[in-house]
């Protein structure tokens, strides 16, 4: 391959030396495709073999469990790229669908098969939403039909009269819209109600209906580290993303406080859910087993503000923020330096994700992979 050069007179000296160099690099690029597609094709054999052996096995043709386990073995073998790591679910899902191919027809779980079925981020903005890069690596993962996109709303009725319209499986709802979308729903959740806001909206056949996942979300990432039952939580904020904590840790058999900034609001919070309250300036971390941050306090660009110092913590203490721009807020390095766990704010994330994936397709989540494709995609940003 020939790269069109311009005359040094043109260019300069050492334009020639470049052309020289691109060419020498795609020279590499073509030998390197060239191995890929050998190694695609030797792939292939294998499965096709594979398939010969379930075939006689009377097995079937997918096995989700083992297509699980080669994403996490791929994921964790590339762990030190992460731009890599971004394309991993991706390249591979395809390469696992082409074997599937050769392997026979395939008897999908998913009623996403043939026509894909759509789903979306509703919310303003949505910009830097990594909810599209979360779920779509989990269809790509698990093989389910689906596309995932992240749509500007800008008001919420007309929005969920279009999703209606066009069919769309389901919704994530998103800042401003998770309280006001309750009432253009046909159906709500019980949590959600009592949460009083919605993040995933199902799409039962034209009927739709509201969910609250974040709940799920806390619990599930409080979960791996602590049992919730028993302990006392403290609660920094006293927004829609504390009620939400405050709730599903109340729901699990634990006792809470509310600390926040501005009384009124506290204070009615902590009332309605049976929970104490005190000023944020009169914090301290004596009766709490856990502490979880809800304010935006640490959140990029204002990545050295935080709620608290470490001074104020005290070790053993389990400190979880729903921040996860950065990942690692100022709040959770003066908490590890104190001697506390910590807990960041892409666990919740992307367990909430986990459970509006599986309430959208009825499959079980591929929870690691949804968590390094957002990593990755936070990291490589
Ligand atoms: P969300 O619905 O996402 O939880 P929100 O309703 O805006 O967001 O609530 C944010 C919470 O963070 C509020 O409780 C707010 O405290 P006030 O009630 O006093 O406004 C709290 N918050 C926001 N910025 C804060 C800051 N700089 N310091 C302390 N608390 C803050």
């Amino acid at each position: 391959m020939n790269t069109t050069r311009k005359s040094n007179n043109e260019t300069g000296p050492g334009a020639d030396e470049f052309a020289n160099q691109l060419d020498e690099q795609r020279r590499i690029i073509d030998r390197l495709d060239g191995e890929i597609l050998r190694l695609f094709n030797e792939r292939l054999e294998v499965a096709a073999r594979i398939g010969a052996i379930k075939a006689r096995l009377r097995l079937s043709v997918r096995d989700t469990r083992r297509e699980a386990q080669v994403f996490q073995r791929l994921m964790s073998l590339n762990q030190g790229s992460l731009l890599a790591n971004r394309y991993v679910v991706r390249v591979f899902a395809a390469l696992m669908a082409a074997a599937r191919d050769v392997q026979g027809p395939v008897s999908h779980p998913a009623d996403g098969f043939g026509t894909p079925a759509i789903f979306a981020v509703f919310g303003n903005p949505v910009v830097h939403s990594l909810s599209p890069v979360m779920h779509n690596a989990a269809f790509a993962a698990t093989g389910y039909n689906g596309i995932y996109a992240a749509i500007r709303v800008k008001d919420i009725r007309p929005a969920v009269s279009g999703m209606r319209a066009l069919g769309l499986k389901g919704a994530s709802i998103t800042i401003p819209h998770k309280e006001s979308v309750l009432a253009c729903l046909d159906d709500i959740d019980p949590t959600a109600r009592r949460i009083k806001a919605v993040n995933t909206i199902v799409n039962d056949e034209g009927s739709l209906k509201g969910f609250n996942t974040d709940c799920d979300g806390v619990i599930q990432a409080l979960a791996e580290k602590i049992s919730i039952k028993g302990r006392h939580v403290g609660i920094l904020g006293a927004g829609g993303a504390a009620r939400a904590v405050a709730f599903g840790v109340i729901g699990q058999g634990a006792t809470a406080t509310i600390f926040n900034r501005s009384r009124e609001k506290g204070a009615a919070l902590a009332a309605e859910l049976g929970a104490d309250f005190e000023p944020l300036s009169e914090f301290a971390a004596e009766r709490c087993d856990i502490l979880v941050n809800t304010t935006p306090v640490g959140m990029s660009p204002q990545g050295q503000d935080t709620p608290l110092l470490g001074e104020q913590l005290q070790p053993g203490l389990v400190v979880m923020d729903i921040v996860y721009n950065p990942l690692k807020t100022r709040l959770l390095r003066e908490a590890e330096a104190a001697g506390c766990e910590t807990i960041d704010g892409l666990s919740m994330f992307v367990h909430q994700g986990a459970r509006q994936f599986e309430l959208w397709t009825g499959l079980a989540a591929p929870v690691d992979i949804m968590r390094m494709a957002v990593e990755a995609e936070l990291l490589t940003k």
